[in-house]
């Protein structure tokens, strides 16, 4: 029901739902002053700093900064969407949504019926008498109470359990075909799944969607799945989020892995912020899904080559949706349920500390496949890590063009050059003075490597290029807080003049040698590649970025020592202006 609702709706919830008796429920409040306090929901706390007003319908930790109106508290404490949230919140208030319940959804809430009493029933098969199901899941080491948690049941190996158990309930058989319960050879029904162990595949809103069937022991096919149905996407699915988009939510991070048994066995270790892809590619709606609860993935696929390659491909999608993903090798085992098994989780986190983020990853298996030691070898290698390099910020792309210089003995600015073209670098060398990198040269770039910050240098590169982002620069001149980047901006300030591009030559003869390492640095290797304005819009971003998140600090720091009591006004204040960054990060994230 992705739909969004009408503003109806969502005032109707608010006005009907007051904040104090939905947060009442969960949280022990006391009245105190006009507002009512308990101890916060979202952070570890002894000494009440959770405030609910009343009046004002919203609530906000002085602790941890959490705050919102009934609809963010009810999505914050179940982890839900915002519809989600909404339809819980009508749904307990009995506030009615939608009048008219469509044909589709209907025959949908048909087939969730039958999967969740197909569940139910394997679930019985697996736990009520001795079976080699239970057997072979206890083999491999999954404990009952794992079991239970994740339904875990059993097909026995008849051909026909379950389809006796539904034809005496009266079922439509046809409706059965459809979910994949059933097979169907020249008129006979069978069951489809006969002695194997059963995943259902359960989504975020508690619904069987599909099914998993895994033969036990060896023999094709592992896996026996349920086709697609109008209740099951493969496409649009993670499994086992339904119990662990807390965990990912709150961790701030999830690990995806390939299989059931991953998940399963990682849970069961206390990794618990994991989910699968299934085996399939990894779509842009399951980008688009994880991203609900975190934007950091780590990829932890199967040791093998089929492994490795769907985690590469894996790893663009997620990439391209805005999430920063990381790759995780396992180094025992063929896959992590194995890896954990034998190692343990510390070992397995450290893992997870070590993962690679998405270009290192790249560049790694660049690295694999060409001959450094060959001219051949390494320009094919310059040329693909600059491919690599290109889908980065300047800023970002800056720290592994220094790792990559070091490590393979390539100049810096072939690198640059390589990835950002020659263009808008001619104008300036004629300015130039004696290329200081020639001669003595990692001497001169080592050095002076530290003494700008990426940020600056892409600032300072850009008023180089085109003065009048001078005057566009200046109301954020604090940002240039390295000496020589401070230097090198004030002296192009006050040799800029309207309609005039800066004279570089005046600014270097106003340098000491050591800030005018800095200058040809920037003149030297930033290279914007005609696309100053995206960069500049970029640069920008970030710094607006890290002053809201100063700003939010301050004011969390601010409340924690407002008196509740003497400071009221002053309190709803700040908290509005708090209310207000979060929500515009909580949107820009998404
Ligand atoms: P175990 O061998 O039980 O540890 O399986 P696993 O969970 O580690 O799965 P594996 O890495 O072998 O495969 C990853 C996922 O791909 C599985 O969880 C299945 O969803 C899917 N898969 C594996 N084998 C088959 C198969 O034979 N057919 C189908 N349709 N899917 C499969
Ligand atoms: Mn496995």
């Amino acid at each position: 029901m992705g739909v969004g609702f009408s503003d109806n709706i969502v005032d109707e919830i608010k006005s009907r739902c007051n904040i104090v008796d939905v947060i009442g429920r969960h949280v022990p409040l006391k009245k105190s002053g006009s507002n009512h306090k308990g101890v916060c929901p979202f952070h570890n706390e002894k000494t009440p700093s959770f405030v609910v007003s009343e009046t004002k319908q919203i609530f906000t930790c002085f602790g941890c900064g959490a705050t919102g109106d009934v609809i963010e508290f009810v999505q914050r404490y179940n982890n839900l969407d915002f519809n989600e949230a909404v339809e819980k919140l009508a749904g307990e208030y009995g506030i009615e949504i939608k009048q008219s319940n469509t044909h589709g959804e209907k025959e949908r809430a048909v087939l969730y019926e039958l999967n969740r009493e197909a569940a139910a029933y394997f679930y019985r098969c697996f736990t009520k008498a001795p079976n080699p199901g239970f057997d072979y899941m206890k083999k491999r080491g999954i404990e009952p109470a794992i079991l239970r948690k994740f339904g875990i049941g059993y097909a026995d190996g008849e051909w026909d359990s379950l389809l006796q158990y539904f034809k005496n309930k009266g079922t439509d058989i046809e409706t059965l075909l459809e979910l994949g319960l059933i097979s169907n050879s020249s008129g006979k029904y069978y069951d489809k799944y006969r002695d194997r162990v059963i995943f259902p595949i359960i989504n975020t809103r508690g619904k069987v969607i599909g099914f998993g069937g895994r033969i036990l022991g060896d023999g094709a096919p592992k896996y026996l799945n349920s086709p697609e149905s109008p209740i099951f996407f493969k496409k649009n699915n993670l499994y086992g989020l339904n119990l662990t988009r807390q965990d990912i939510n709150k961790e701030n991070y999830v690990i995806l892995v390939e299989g059931y048994m991953d998940v399963i066995s990682l849970y069961q270790h206390g990794v618990r912020n994991v989910s699968a892809s299934l085996g399939t590619a990894l779509t842009e709606n399951q980008a688009a899904m994880l991203k609900r609860y975190t934007d950091h993935v780590i990829l932890s696929y199967d040791a093998d080559t089929a492994g490795q390659a769907a985690a590469l491909r894996g790893l663009d999608i997620l990439h391209k949706s805005g999430c920063k993903v990381k790759v995780l090798q396992v180094t025992d085992g063929k896959d992590p349920d194995e890896f954990i098994k034998k190692n343990g989780k510390d070992e397995f986190l450290q893992l997870v500390q070590k993962a690679m983020p998405y270009a290192e990853y790249k560049i790694h298996l660049l690295k694999q496949r060409v001959d450094l030691h060959t001219t051949e070898g390494s320009v094919q290698f310059l040329q693909e890590a600059a491919q690599i390099l290109k889908e980065l910020s300047p800023v970002e792309a800056d720290v592994y063009i220094q790792k990559i210089a070091k490590e393979t003995k390539i100049s810096e600015g072939a690198i640059r050059l390589e990835i950002y073209g020659n263009n808008n670098t001619e104008n300036i060398r004629k300015h130039n003075t004696p290329d200081i990198h020639e001669g003595n040269h990692t001497h001169g770039i080592e050095i002076n490597m530290g003494t700008a910050t990426a940020l600056e240098k892409n600032l300072i590169k850009l008023m180089l290029l085109k003065s009048n982002y001078v005057p566009r620069i200046k109301p954020f001149e604090w940002i240039f807080k390295s000496p020589a980047a401070y230097k090198i901006y004030e002296l192009i300030f006050s040799v800029y003049k309207d309609d005039e591009e800066i004279d570089i030559k005046k600014v270097e003869d106003s340098l000491e040698s050591e800030d005018n390492w800095v200058l040809n640095d920037i003149i030297e290797n930033i290279h914007l590649a005609d696309k100053e304005e995206q960069v500049f819009q970029d640069c920008i971003h970030r710094i607006e970025e890290s002053r809201t998140e100063k700003r939010e600090q301050e004011i969390i720091k601010i409340l924690s020592i407002l008196d509740d009591e003497n400071d009221q006004g002053k309190i709803e204040e700040l908290t509005i202006e708090l209310m207000e960054i979060q929500k515009a990060k909580n949107k820009e994230r998404r």
